[in-house]
């Protein structure tokens, strides 16, 4: 009888161990972390943030643009082009603001990130 005992909660105990270890292993490959929310994640936060990842990340990668340092009349003149050469959707005024208030104080010349 007590081998029987012995025995069972061996077999539960080491049920448990593999229960535990696998779920974070099948909780991974079920949910990849997603490179563009790990490039938002590591920008500086500040108002504007995802806003600017969002219009910006669309067509290329938002590193083209943290890799720049540009003044505000810089990034200004950037957008234009974007609109008017690349098929950047014309932003809002308030949205425009916003975001170049972001890039200018994260993206300047001072202050341009790898
Ligand atoms: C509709 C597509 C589109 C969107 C949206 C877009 N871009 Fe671009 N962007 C482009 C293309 C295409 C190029 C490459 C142009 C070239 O090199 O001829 C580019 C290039 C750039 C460059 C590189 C310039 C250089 O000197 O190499 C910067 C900086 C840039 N974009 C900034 C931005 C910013 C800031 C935003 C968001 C506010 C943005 N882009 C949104 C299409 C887009």
């Amino acid at each position: 009888m007590r081998r029987i005992v012995r025995l069972a909660s061996a077999v539960v105990m080491t049920t448990f161990l593999a229960w535990g270890l696998t779920p974070p292993r099948l909780l991974n490959a079920e949910e990849p972390v997603d490179p563009d929310e790990a490039l938002l994640a590591s920008l500086p936060e500040g108002p504007g943030k995802e806003e600017t990842f969002y219009a910006c990340h669309g067509c290329h990668s938002f590193r083209l643009v943290s890799q720049q340092g540009l003044s505000r009349k810089n990034w200004d003149e950037t957008l234009d082009w974007m609109v008017e050469e690349q098929g950047m959707p014309e932003l809002e005024d308030d949205e425009r603001t916003l975001i170049l208030d972001y890039l200018e104080a994260h993206y300047n010349e001072k202050r341009a990130l790898n």
